[in-house]
């Protein structure tokens, strides 16, 4: 059976523990009750803190609110060692401290860097399972290979693999190998074609001139389907991501566009625009990440 997570979470990559204080409230009043965050963020802190007052002010019980955290197990290509199956057994106690809960309803490795330990470690995340310290565990950044070596192994299947996908970068074939495994898709970066996606200074990441100017053409058919519809671009981008099944979890400082970002089921997209922005499709690889993709790994 498929976990159930939340059709809509808050992203919180560069969300400061300052900022979520303003965040978090805004988000639980829009109805958001997945919230998606990662030891490397350095903000479980602040999320902790700002769940724990939110919940208690709106009345919101911890049981109705699914949090996701990751580990990031090392990679050696930038100098940091492999976890160990005890070091990635042990990692959930600081998410869990910081997040100020007792156990996360589900808890990623955040990218398949180790080669040599990734089966080790993906061992340590089903023991964390077992302890009830994660109600679910899976994996980000996994291809199919990737999952291929957990069957090998004839270890359980993670239960969840969040990937970038959004019209330019649609993944179809690692999709559709996901769903027939019953492993769920949690797409991120849904918002990479808007001209002002992680614009801000230090908002790193790896989306090119090439691509931006290749977007525009684009960027202008989301334009004309926003304005069809009655919605914003960002609503286009997300509902395409609903209708295709995957959950979704759109980060945003702004409380006018957390509010937006969740607000989706006024509209469907008819089957001819569906088709459209499949043919937007350009590549597999993301542009997420400053150092590249991970998932184009071994
Ligand atoms: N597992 C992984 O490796 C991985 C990698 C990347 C991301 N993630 C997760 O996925 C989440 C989402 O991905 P993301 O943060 O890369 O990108 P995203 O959610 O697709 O887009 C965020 C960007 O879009 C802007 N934005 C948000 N809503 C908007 C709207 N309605 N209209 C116009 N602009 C809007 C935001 O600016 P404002 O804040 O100013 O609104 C920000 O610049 C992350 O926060 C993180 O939790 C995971």
């Amino acid at each position: 059976m498929s976990i159930s997570i939340p059709k809509v979470g808050l992203g919180t990559y560069l969300i400061s523990n300052q900022e979520l204080k303003q965040c978090i409230p805004a988000a639980l009043k829009a109805g958001y009750r997945h919230f998606d965050t990662a030891q490397v963020y350095e903000n479980e802190k602040g999320l902790g803190l700002s769940l724990a007052e939110s919940l208690s002010d709106q009345n919101i019980s911890r049981k109705d609110i699914f949090i996701t955290s990751k580990v990031f197990t090392g990679n050696e290509s930038w100098g940091q060692s492999p976890m160990s199956y005890l070091e990635t057994l042990n990692s959930i106690e600081t998410s869990l401290e910081k997040l100020q809960v007792d156990y996360l309803d589900l808890f990623l490795i955040h990218a398949p860097f180790c080669q040599n330990d990734r089966v080790d470690q993906w061992a340590a995340m089903l023991e964390i399972k077992k302890l009830g310290k994660a109600k679910s565990i899976g994996v980000c950044n996994y291809n199919i290979s990737h999952i291929e070596e957990i069957k090998s192994a004839g270890l359980p299947l993670p239960e969840a693999n969040q990937i970038e996908i959004h019209p330019w970068c649609q993944k179809t074939e690692l999709a559709s190998y996901l769903k027939q495994n019953n492993i769920s898709i949690i797409a991120y970066s849904s918002l990479v074609p808007l001209s002002n996606w992680r614009a801000k200074e230090g908002e790193d990441s790896s989306k090119s001139t090439q691509m931006i100017a290749d977007g525009k053409k684009s960027s202008s058919i989301f334009k004309v389907m926003a304005k069809k519809y009655g919605v914003t671009e960002a609503q286009i981008l997300l509902k395409w991501a609903v209708q295709k099944g995957f959950h979704i979890i759109p980060k945003s400082t702004n409380p006018t566009r957390i509010e937006q970002n969740i607000d989706l089921d006024s509209f469907e997209i008819d089957l001819p625009d569906l088709e459209t922005i499949s043919s937007l499709n350009r590549s597999d690889v993301g542009v997420a990440w400053p150092s590249g993709d991970p998932s184009m790994m071994n």
